[in-house]
């Protein structure tokens, strides 16, 4: 009997070495991906967190996400199509709350409308939509859904088109 093949990743920091393997992921990814440039921004903030997925050395999903004020925004989730639907990008941002997680720590995000596979990884994680962007991608004018997850109950994202709908809910 053939065993199920297993994915055994492990997760650690992003380094600026790491970006050469990400623009290729990008590149399969996403229709305006991230230049190097756009990378090394990210790397060079004292308020950000940059994790790699790794198999065998090799690079297999990143996330990257910075803190603005009082709010994490997770700014790029990606998998290498070859690995996904393997627990590698919920892995990834639930380690992200792993090193973030405080009493009272907001994270957002935005994602297209159509992106159902993200939308779902993101609700298994934790995150709830709380209204749209209208055109918020310039390729194609798509919308974007605003996602919230808070470690505080009461905790109303400041954008909820259904406020009420948030209290007590995590
Ligand atoms: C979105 C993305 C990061 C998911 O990464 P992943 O490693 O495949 O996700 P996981 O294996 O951790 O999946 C977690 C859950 O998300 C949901 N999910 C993931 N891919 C899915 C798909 N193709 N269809 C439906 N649900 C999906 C499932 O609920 C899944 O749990 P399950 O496998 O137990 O059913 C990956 O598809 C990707 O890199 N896409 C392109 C880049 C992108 O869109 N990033 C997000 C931008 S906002």
């Amino acid at each position: 009997m053939n065993a199920a093949p297993q994915s055994r990743f492990a997760i650690r920091k992003f380094e600026i070495a790491d970006i050469a393997d990400a623009l290729k992921i990008e590149h399969q990814s996403f229709p305006t991906p991230w230049s190097s440039a756009m990378f090394v921004l990210e790397l060079s903030k004292s308020a950000s967190i940059c994790l790699a997925a790794t198999e065998d050395d090799v690079l297999i999903g990143y996330l990257v996400a910075a803190r603005y004020a009082q709010v994490w925004h997770v700014m790029n989730v990606s998998v290498d199509p070859a690995n996904r639907r393997a627990g590698i990008g919920s892995s990834l941002i639930h380690e992200l709350f792993r090193l973030a997680d405080g009493e009272r720590t907001h994270y957002t995000l935005e994602v297209r409308v159509s992106n159902v596979a993200a939308i779902r990884m993101y609700e298994q994680c934790g995150f709830r939509s709380a209204g749209t962007r209208p055109g918020y991608y310039a390729d194609n004018r798509e919308d974007a859904l605003i996602m919230w997850r808070s470690t505080d109950d009461n905790f109303v994202p400041p954008n909820a088109t259904n406020p009420t709908e948030w209290k007590g809910h995590r």
